[in-house]
Order: C-alpha cells, then sequence, then structure tokens
C-alpha cells in the first residue's frame, strides 16, 4: 500500500504541473512553434517559453545519448571483468566472445555476464549508482540483454528495475521498462527514468525471467541529461568549425555582445563540460544577443540538420533561463528569416544539453547559427556545438496488439453489484454505493457498441471530498494494451453543495503523467450528465490508474456505469463509407449526342474521375513554397490552403503602422495559379498571449480605431480573394477585445467584415470542440456562442472546428458534429492534426477523422495543419518526412483521397445514355465506337438530385 500511495503522490505532485501545461499547449498550439515553423518571428516574438512542447520520444532520445560517452554505469561491459556488479541472491560469471556456444553472440567484442542460479523473478544483477544520480534529471537507459538455459520455454521478460532505500520510510521500486527476449536473441532494453526525491541509496538491477532461466547482459549504459565526462560528441559530420574552441574563439563571433574564452569561470566553480575549454557571449544587452557561427555555405537545402549544444547562464542573478538556438537566414534578395531551433531551460548550475533539427527550404545567401533567449546581462556558456545531417531514425513498425477485445470493459465491477470491490478511494473521501442512476448508456457509448444489456442503475457516491483530486479510483495497469484507443463514458452527477460549475474529469494517470479522458462541467445538482472522451498509452507505462475527480472540495458527486473499452475503429469504417457513398456521391446521366449519324448504342464507356471536388486543404507557410518538393505535394493532393501565420494581425503589422503582406502574397498567388481556393485566416485572435505588444498597449479608443484599420487595410486589399474568413480565432479561449471593447464588439467585427467584403463567408473558429476533453469548448457552448452571436445581427456564415485531437474517436467526433449540425451551417475542420508516435496509428488517427467528416451531411471541408516535418506545429504528425519521404500517414491518406474517386464503366444504352454514381468532381469519359476513341471532360457539382450531362462530339 506504501508502494502506491508513493505512486499517487508522483502523480498528484505532477498533476498541477501537467493541468497547466495542458491547457498551455492547447493554447499556444497555433502561434508559438517549437520548430522551424516560427520562423519570421523577430527574437523578441519567439521569448515566449514553449519547451512544454520539446517532447521526444524514446528512440530520438536512446539513439542521440549513444553519441555521448556520459555513461553512470561503471564497467559497463565487463572489459573489467565483474568489478562494480553484485549479483542478487543468485550466481554470475562472465563468458568471453569466443567461447559462448549455445549461447546468443554478443555483437560487440566484448564479455558478457551470465547470472544463474535464479530461484525468483527479481533476482538478477545490480549496480549502486547513489552517487552518480541526482533527482530532476531524466535519465536514459540502454541495456542489450538475451536469456538462455534449459528452463527456458519460449520468451522471457527481462525488466530494468530501481531500488531505492530510504533512511525513514520503506524500499521503493521504481520499473523503468522492459522487453521480452527470445532464445538465441539479444535485444535492446531501453526506457528512461527521472527520481523525484533523493534516496539513501539508488540501486539499478536487471531482472524478469523466471526462476531457471539465465539472464544475460552484454552492457549495460545509463545517460543523464547532463553529466559528461571527456569527449563530448562523435564529431564526424560537424560542420560546425572549433566546436569545442580547442583554437580560441577562432571562427566565432559575438552576435551585438562580445564573446570571450574560459577555462573556467566564477572561481573556479565553471568548468569546461569537456575539453580544455568553453566559451561565453559576454556584454549582452538585448534578448537577441549571443554566440554566433557563420555557416553559410557548408548547408544544403532541404536536408534536415541535427544540432546538439550544451549551455549554461551566468550573472546578473538569473539562475534559470531559457536559451534558444536560432538561424538566422538572409535570402539573395535580403530577405531576412528568423528560425528557431532549439530551446532549452538553462541554468547557473550546470551544463544542459540542447538539441533540435531543421531543415532550409530556399537557397540562402548567408546563414548564421547563434544562441539567444536570457535576459540582458547575463552570459550564456557555450561547450561545444555539433550541426550535422540528421539520422534516418527507422520507423517502428505497426504495433502489434493481440486480443484487442473491442467493447470489451476494462473496468472492475463497473456495475457495483460486488459493493466496492475493485475501486478505492483516491485520498482519504469515502465511496458509498447508492442506487438510482440511469439504466441506458450514455449516447457516445451507445454509439460505438450498439445494443447494450441495461446498466445496473447503481453509482458510486464520493463524499467527504477535501480535495479537487479526490474521487473513486481503480487500477488498470495490466488491462491497457499499447495503442490500443480506449473510448471512456460514464454517467456523472454532483451531490449537494457545490456554488457555481463544477468540473468533473475522468483522469487517467500514466506512470507519473496526467492523461485527459474526458471532462464535463456541470452547473446543476439535478440531473445525470454524460462525460465522454478517449486515451491511448504510446509507451510502455509502470502503473495506470483512472479516477474521478474535478468537484471543490466539499462537493460529492456521483459516477455511474464507466466504461473504458477499446474501440473497433474498422467496424465503424464500414459503417462510414456506406454513409459518405449515400451522402456524396450523386447519380449521373450522360446523355451523349453525336453532330454526324454515328450510331453510338452499344458504344463502350469509360468514366474516370479526376478530382473530387470536395474540399480538402492544408497549411502552408511562406519558407514552404521555397521547397519544389513541398508545392509539388501540396498542389497534387490538395485544393484548398490556409496560411500558418502570415495573414495573422501581429504578422502583417507586428509594428504599428508598418503591413507586411508580402508574405501571404506570395502564398496567395502559388495558390491562384494552381487553382487553390484560401481560407483567410484570422482577421482577429481573442487570446491575449496571441496579441501583439503594441496592440495591448492601445487605450479604448485607439484600439477601436486600430481594430477598424486592420479590417479596412486586410479586407479591402483581399476583397473577393479569400472564399473564408476566421474573424475572430477562439472566442471560447479568449476574450481580449471584448473585455477592451465591450459584448458588442465581436458582432461588430462581423459585421465590418461582411461589409467590406460581401463574397466571402466569416467564420467562428475553435478547438477542443469535438473530443470531450474540454468543458470551455463544448459542442452546447460553441452553439451558444454562435447562437448569442447571429442573434447580434453578425452574418456567421460557418463554423470551424480546429480539429488539434488526441486519439480520436469517431463516435464522440461525430456526437459533437451531429448537435452543432443542428444549426444548419456548413462545418469545416479548419487546422485538423493527429499525433502519435507510431506513422501506422496516426495513419489509423487521420482515417478516423477523414471517414467521420466525409460521412457528415454537415460537414463542408477538412484543412490539416500542414504535412511536412519540422513544419508543423505537433510532434509526430507529419504525412511527409522532412527530405520528402510520404510515410505511413502520408500514404494512408492519398488511399483515401483515392478510394474518392469514382470510375465507372459499361456500354451506351439505346436512349444513347450511360448512367453511374460518383462522387462531384472532374471527370474524363472515353467512348469507344468501332476503331473511333473520343474523349471527353465533364464536371459533376455538388447536388442531391440526379444531374444529366450532356456529352457532345
Ligand atoms: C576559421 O578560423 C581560422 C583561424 O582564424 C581561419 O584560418 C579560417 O579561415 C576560418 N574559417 C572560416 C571558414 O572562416
Ligand atoms: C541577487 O539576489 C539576491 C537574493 O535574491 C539579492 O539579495 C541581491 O541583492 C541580488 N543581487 C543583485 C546584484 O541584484
Ligand atoms: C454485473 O457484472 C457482473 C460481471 O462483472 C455480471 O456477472 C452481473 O450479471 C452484472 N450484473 C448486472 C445487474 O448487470
Ligand atoms: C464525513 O464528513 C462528515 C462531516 O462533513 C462527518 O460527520 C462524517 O463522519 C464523515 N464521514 C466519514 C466516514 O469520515
Ligand atoms: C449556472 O446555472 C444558473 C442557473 O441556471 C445560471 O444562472 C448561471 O448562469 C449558470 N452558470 C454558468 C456558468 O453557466
Amino acid at each position: 500500500m506504501r508502494n502506491l500511495t508513493a505512486f499517487f503522490l508522483t502523480i498528484f505532485n505532477h498533476l498541477k504541473k501537467l493541468l497547466v501545461q495542458w491547457f498551455w499547449l492547447k493554447r499556444l498550439q497555433e502561434v508559438i512553434f517549437p520548430t522551424p515553423s516560427m520562423e519570421f518571428l523577430t527574437p523578441l516574438m519567439m521569448m515566449n517559453d514553449n519547451e512544454d512542447f520539446q517532447t521526444q520520444t524514446l528512440d530520438d532520445l536512446s539513439i542521440r545519448k549513444r553519441n555521448l560517452t556520459n555513461n553512470i554505469i561503471h564497467n559497463h561491459n565487463f572489459s573489467n571483468g565483474l568489478h562494480s556488479w553484485h549479483a542478487n541472491c543468485c550466481d554470475v560469471f562472465l563468458v568471453s566472445p569466443s567461447v559462448g556456444n549455445s549461447e546468443p553472440k554478443a555483437c560487440e567484442h566484448h564479455h558478457h555476464a551470465v547470472v544463474t542460479n535464479r530461484n525468483e523473478h527479481w533476482q538478477g544483477l545490480e549496480q549502486d549508482i547513489t552517487t552518480r544520480v541526482s533527482s530532476g534529471s531524466t535519465y536514459t537507459v540502454v541495456a542489450r540483454v538475451g536469456v538462455s538455459g534449459m528452463h527456458l520455454e519460449k520468451d522471457a521478460d527481462v525488466i530494468a528495475t530501481l531500488r531505492l532505500e530510504y533512511q525513514h520510510s520503506e524500499t521503493k521500486y521504481l520499473f523503468i521498462t522492459k522487453t521480452v527476449v527470445s532464445k538465441e536473441k539479444w535485444e535492446n532494453l531501453e526506457g528512461t527514468f527521472v527520481l523525484s526525491d533523493k534516496p539513501k541509496r539508488v540501486v539499478f538491477y536487471l531482472e524478469g525471467p523466471a526462476p531457471g532461466v539465465n539472464l544475460l547482459i552484454e552492457s549495460v549504459s545509463i545517460y543523464g541529461d547532463g553529466q559528461t565526462e571527456g569527449c563530448v560528441y562523435n564529431q564526424e559530420g560537424n560542420i560546425i568549425l572549433n566546436p569545442e574552441f580547442e583554437d580560441g574563439v577562432n571562427n566565432w563571433s559575438g552576435r551585438g555582445c562580445k564573446v570571450a574564452l574560459h577555462d573556467s569561470m566564477g572561481d573556479g566553480k565553471i568548468l569546461p563540460k569537456s575539453g580544455k575549454f568553453f566559451a561565453s557571449a559576454t556584454g549582452r544587452t538585448q534578448y537577441w544577443n549571443g554566440i554566433q557561427q557563420d555557416i553559410s555555405g557548408r548547408i544544403q537545402r532541404k536536408l534536415a540538420y541535427e544540432v546538439t549544444a550544451f549551455v549554461r547562464i551566468f550573472g546578473n542573478n538569473v539562475t534559470s533561463s531559457s536559451v534558444r538556438a536560432t538561424l538566422w537566414v538572409q535570402a539573395p534578395d535580403s530577405h531576412e528569416q528568423y528560425i528557431g531551433i532549439a530551446n532549452s531551460q538553462a541554468t547557473d548550475s550546470d551544463w544542459v544539453q540542447l538539441q533540435g533539427k531543421f531543415l532550409l527550404n530556399g537557397s540562402p545567401s548567408k546563414v548564421v547559427i547563434y544562441l539567444e533567449g536570457p535576459p540582458p546581462g547575463t552570459d550564456i556558456l557555450l561547450d561545444g556545438l555539433m550541426v550535422k545531417h540528421a539520422d534516418k531514425i527507422p520507423p517502428s513498425p505497426r504495433p502489434i496488439i493481440e486480443n484487442p477485445e473491442y467493447g470489451v470493459n476494462i473496468i472492475t465491477n463497473s456495475n457495483l453489484s460486488d459493493r466496492t470491490n475493485g475501486w478505492f478511494p483516491l485520498g482519504n473521501c469515502v465511496l458509498n454505493v447508492e442506487t438510482g442512476s440511469p439504466r441506458i448508456l450514455p449516447p457516445a457509448a451507445r454509439d460505438t457498441l450498439g445494443p447494450h444489456e441495461p446498466l445496473s442503475g447503481r453509482y458510486i457516491h464520493t463524499i467527504n471530498r477535501t480535495q479537487t483530486w479526490m474521487g473513486p479510483a481503480q487500477m488498470i495497469t495490466d488491462k491497457v494494451k499499447l495503442f490500443v484507443t480506449y473510448q471512456v463514458s460514464a454517467w456523472v452527477r454532483l451531490g449537494p453543495g457545490a456554488t457555481g460549475p463544477q468540473n468533473v474529469n475522468v483522469a487517467v494517470g500514466v506512470d507519473s503523467q496526467w492523461v485527459n479522458g474526458g471532462q464535463v462541467e456541470i452547473n446543476d445538482s439535478d440531473r445525470w450528465h454524460e462525460v465522454c472522451g478517449s486515451f491511448r498509452v504510446e509507451k510502455q507505462p509502470a502503473k495506470v490508474m483512472v479516477y474521478i475527480q474535478g468537484p471543490a472540495a466539499g462537493v460529492s458527486f456521483m459516477v455511474a456505469g464507466l466504461q473504458i473499452f477499446a474501440a473497433d475503429r474498422q467496424a465503424r469504417f464500414r459503417h462510414l463509407k456506406r454513409q459518405t457513398d449515400k451522402i456524396r456521391k450523386r447519380d449521373v446521366t450522360l446523355k451523349f449526342s453525336t453532330s454526324d449519324s454515328n450510331n453510338i448504342h452499344g458504344a463502350t464507356v469509360i468514366v474516370k474521375q479526376i478530382q473530387n471536388s470536395f474540399p480538402i486543404g492544408s497549411c502552408i507557410s511562406r519558407s514552404n513554397i521555397d521547397n519544389e518538393d513541398f508545392v509539388s505535394f501540396f498542389t497534387k493532393n490538395f485544393n484548398w490552403a490556409v496560411f500558418g501565420n502570415e495573414l495573422k494581425w501581429y504578422w502583417t503589422e507586428a509594428q504599428q503602422g508598418t503591413l507586411n503582406y508580402k508574405d501571404a502574397d506570395d502564398l496567395l498567388k502559388l495558390c491562384n495559379d494552381n487553382n487553390i481556393a484560401t481560407r483567410g485566416h484570422c482577421i482577429f485572435w481573442d487570446v491575449e498571449s496571441t496579441v501583439q505588444d503594441w496592440v495591448k498597449k492601445l487605450s479604448k479608443p485607439d484600439l477601436s480605431t486600430a481594430l477598424q484599420n486592420r479590417l479596412n487595410s486586410l479586407l479591402n486589399r483581399y476583397k473577393g480573394r479569400f472564399e473564408h474568413y476566421d474573424v475572430n480565432n477562439e472566442m471560447l479561449h479568449g476574450s481580449f477585445y471584448p473585455d477592451r471593447l465591450g459584448q458588442d464588439t465581436r458582432a461588430d467585427m462581423f459585421k465590418t467584415a461582411s461589409q467590406l467584403d460581401p463574397s466571402a463567408t466569416l467564420f467562428v473558429n475553435d478547438y477542443h470542440i469535438e473530443d470531450g476533453c474540454d468543458p470551455r469548448s463544448t459542442p452546447e457552448k460553441y452553439m451558444n456562442q454562435i447562437l448569442d452571436l447571429v442573434q447580434q445581427g453578425a452574418p456567421v456564415g460557418g463554423i470551424g472546428i480546429q480539429g488539434h485531437i488526441d486519439s480520436p474517436v469517431g463516435p464522440v467526433v461525430c456526437s459533437a458534429l451531429d448537435k452543432l449540425g443542428t444549426l444548419g451551417l456548413p462545418i469545416w475542420f479548419t487546422e485538423l492534426d493527429v499525433s502519435s508516435v507510431n506513422e501506422y496509428v496516426r495513419a489509423d488517427d487521420l482515417e478516423v477523422m477523414f471517414r467521420e467528416a466525409l460521412a457528415h451531411t454537415a460537414v463542408d471541408g477538412i484543412m490539416i495543419w500542414g504535412f511536412w516535418e519540422l513544419f508543423m506545429s505537433r510532434e509526430n504528425s507529419h504525412l511527409v518526412n522532412a527530405e520528402g519521404e510520404i510515410n505511413e500517414a502520408g500514404n494512408r491518406f492519398l488511399e483515401l483521397k483515392k478510394e474518392w474517386l469514382s470510375h465507372a464503366h459499361g456500354h451506351v444504352d439505346d436512349g444513347s445514355e450511360f448512367g453511374f454514381r460518383g462522387f462531384p468532381g472532374t471527370y474524363e469519359v472515353v467512348v469507344v465506337t468501332g476503331s473511333k476513341k473520343i474523349v471527353n471532360k465533364f464536371v459533376v457539382e455538388k447536388g442531391d438530385e440526379q444531374l444529366v450531362v450532356p456529352i457532345n462530339f
């Protein structure tokens, strides 16, 4: 039980932070990009802390870190015998590389250890690492392991664990990672850990196989995110000159400041990370001042580069600050561009690694890499910078999901027939079982599961809550399968005692991470509400717990019929395909007439659709269009475009009165030239953190004038050119303008925009509408907002659902579309992106969203928020890799596009007609009579009626 308590405490320590991070991330997803998408932002605008984005996959981490030699494991490959190692309650011996016969051969020319005479699963080989680890740092474990022995049946688990011994409390065991090893094969065991406290003793060990099975170990490495000794990098391929300052500060210079060489600083407290020297950028008076190197001519366009540096800060009483690596790029026409590469929180107490990737689309005449970020007066220290062509990391295969048990509830005793068995109170609240809850399934679960036995009518009433996080909980560790998307559904209701609306959240604690499984806001205690959502786990966790939480302390709440089940996406796809054919296709009759008397009855007809006119678009950015590979994929596969930032007010008028429409003009020209329609995104943005400083500082009358000027300037300039405008972005997540100018402001924006460009359809645009996880932006709230606007005379013409979604589940998305659809306005997905470390899973997510959209009558278009790696606001969401290779998600997208082209063939009937059913768009028809082959083109417009297309020869 103690272990469990410690585990909860870790979760709660992280919970608050994660909640904040989560909202922050969602809020910033458009404006502040972690990757080169932030190009063109001035250094000052990039100041915002965006490190929350910089999550790395395990693969990235371990592969990069293997280049480092800061292994905290001593004698990691047994080259020094068994020194530093200890066999726990079993025996160990070494086998030299030439000897191993029955055992698999170690790949390096070293000994390997054989751990034998094991009588328990937990017996294995250990090393005390107490003095080499510190709390808060992330450590990556990479080990090469095998198994052998007579008792080995087939496969065996090998587990990496930490034993944490404390002075005054019980020993804890921290699971790090595990792998399945089969006979005759070495496997890599990889994982990470962070210590949240400082135990008296920290022991790393490998364990796991059944008693009697020998555990084989070739090497064990643990890398910290900071502590290196000796040589820092494998310097091969580094394009940086004099990267470790062995040649003084040659080839380096100060960007607006001075650079200095050091062998130590701060009375010898600061020593080089590696080698003999490091450099400092000193005398800084601006955030953007720092150390730089000109790398012009050593960089090739359209290649991905990875950047690694060790940095630190010094002086001016600043103990911690963001340090960023940035590229300054100048085109032959002198156009300048800033590209953010990496961002790290640096400290004055240790070296911190800075890592990132970039790619140049254009052919710059000058490229300079520099470090920046800390406040003026604080020095930036640099020891070692590497810029090299990025290694290609092969994609993971499709995850194999054995026995997914679709539709089966993984919650134990969900119907409470066995009192609270399987449940426990999180914290010192009290769980009571009572009766009287609904017996039907909540709607979204019903949509997925179909006919279902009624619920029991029993519910858990949680009382005596003294913290918001208290509620009923259940461990589901062994039931959650990696990469499976789980749908979450429950009835919830508030007890008496609430003042004002309360959130109720199905939370999933995955190790120390909080994952949102669905959330509702409830403003009454009179009725039951549905909470629905979804989640997915993509990295082997040690513990997974589900708990229901959220209402204020003192407010009791009830939960009934909690269901968590794997959603069968394929089953729903079959239904969606039928639905799509039904609502999107149209009956078409080709009516042939010929000028000569040639009888074409019976002639062979081949109908081929060339393009589907259903709007499928993408976000593009100015620098993207310098890359001809990008342009080719874009123009071939999309018929709509939206500009990432180039039309936003902070972009077109970063400084008051200095207008920049050049980037938008360039993008618009490309779209016009290729017959691609455009959405105007966005005229205003109601979220305060996205508003440029000069606007924030305006007095009320000046702000009102500036707003008018913005409308006049933008809409007059582009009159008739953008078919849509997002008038005031994210009004459910911000209220900058109404807060300052009054409640009529929003409707006035719509009215004025409509007067200035009557041809444009004016949209509202917001996020987390469709996934059940954000109580601020439920479909109901969105509908109320739209109805309010309309009542005030705002000509709202369309509903934008951004679609930055995690682990989508069709019925949840569909239920939001159903609700919004009742307003009768066209709905567009305006910024769709999905994210998974696994490309196949990402492809599945994408397919879910596209199929739901195409199968829903209210949806009139889908825009994705980019497709090219390093140029998207979300990590692991790209369809095309940085250097142009189409990945699995991209392939799926192309397959779907192909599926949505209609083809038909047959013969011209006696009435000179040929009928078929197809998607709107452009077609080619080939008619073959005798030796004559006639080719014609025609267009099928969107519509419900049968369409007759005359084809004249
Ligand atoms: C790097 O510095 C050395 C020493 O000052 C100099 O000879 C060399 O030309 C520099 N290289 C470049 C590309 O600037
Ligand atoms: C540095 O910070 C400490 C404690 O916050 C303060 O007492 C001291 O005056 C500061 N020194 C300077 C130079 O600002
Ligand atoms: C409750 O669930 C159990 C299995 O978990 C089942 O045996 C029982 O019939 C169910 N009772 C009701 C009333 O649904
Ligand atoms: C719950 O709280 C009430 C007071 O609010 C108290 O009277 C009661 O004893 C508590 N019940 C439990 C089981 O702690
Ligand atoms: C909550 O409900 C009350 C009564 O129906 C209503 O007056 C109030 O505006 C609601 N609050 C919110 C935030 O919806």
